[in-house]
């Protein structure tokens, strides 16, 4: 372990493996022996030279000292980053924000896309003893991946692993969010925890939230400094860098932001 590394400057890093997920969903692997033991939800800020620096969750490797990022192509940013390849460097600084709060017993996840990566690293800190269920929500087939991932991280537990794409193409037909509900409806769960695109989160919320579960999700917002002091990433009165990204179901269903607003890149809120 590095002794006084300030976590706060990028530390250069150099790609040492590239994996592909989906055509659009590429893991990078680097080595990092204070972001590969990051708490479940924590994110790193990403500098991708000559770009921009980007959020991002911090995905499991199972190999000490070795750390992750699982990046969807989306704008300049990020498919500046999906295209490093091998022996190229990006900076990091963090790890940042705060962790879920996990419970024990019957637990609920509910991950889509690259949401599922801080749920990952949650699934290395179950107990054997605990009983998970596990939803993967996708648009099609093709966008589903870390199946074969959850099924190894969860071998030792009880568990179900419920796929469902939007359109039947792969596991469930329908909206992973219907799943959530029919599941609620059904059973008591100890622990709800949701990471993905915000609808989904908000719905699963307020599917657990009715029936007085333990429920908590991990924000996404537009984030500059990652530290609290430029603001971008505020919803309503919190900062989701600093005083997320997990909240609990509650203070989620009290903010008039979640689920229907969010700010762009100049501040300027905007309907989902
Ligand atoms: C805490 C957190 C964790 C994330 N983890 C992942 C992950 O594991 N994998 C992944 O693929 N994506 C993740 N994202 C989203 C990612 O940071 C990018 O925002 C997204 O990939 C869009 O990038 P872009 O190329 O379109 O950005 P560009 O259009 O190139 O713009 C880049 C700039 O806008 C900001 N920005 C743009 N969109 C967002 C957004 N939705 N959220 C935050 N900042 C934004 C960036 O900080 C950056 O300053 C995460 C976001 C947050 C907030
Ligand atoms: S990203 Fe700057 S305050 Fe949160």
């Amino acid at each position: 372990m590095e002794l006084q590394r300030n976590l706060n400057r990028p530390k250069i890093c150099t790609i040492e493996k590239v994996v592909d997920q989906t055509p659009t969903v590429r893991t990078l692997v680097f080595s990092d022996d204070i972001l590969d033991s990051v708490l479940p939800g924590q994110f790193a800020m990403v500098w991708i030279p000559g770009i921009n620096e980007l959020p991002m969750s911090v995905m499991i490797t199972q190999q000490d000292g070795k750390a992750a990022f699982t990046v969807r192509k989306h704008g300049p940013a990020s498919t500046g980053l999906y295209n490093l390849e091998v022996g190229q460097k990006i900076g990091v600084r963090g790890p940042y924000g705060n962790s879920f709060d996990l419970r024990n017993g019957d637990l609920l996840l509910v991950g889509g896309g690259t949401g599922l990566v801080p749920l990952m690293r949650l699934l290395c800190h179950v107990k054997p003893s605990d009983n998970i269920t596990f939803l993967i929500g996708a648009k099609t087939k093709e966008e589903v991946f870390f199946e074969n991932l959850v099924e190894k991280l969860l071998e030792n537990n009880s568990h179900q692993l419920i796929v469902c794409t939007d359109d039947g193409s792969y596991g469930q037909k329908g909206f992973v969010t219907d799943m959530v509900e029919k599941l609620v409806s059904e059973k008591r769960f100890d622990g709800v925890y949701a990471c993905g695109p915000e609808l989904m989160m908000y719905k699963t919320v307020k599917a657990a939230h009715s029936k007085g579960l333990f429920v908590q999700a991990s924000l996404e917002r537009m984030m500059k400094c990652g530290v609290g002091i430029c603001g971008s990433c505020c919803m309503g009165e919190d900062l989701v860098c600093k005083d997320g990204t997990v909240f609990d179901g509650d203070r989620l269903l009290a903010n008039e932001e979640f689920g229907h607003l969010f700010r762009n890149k100049a501040g300027i809120l905007e309907n989902y």
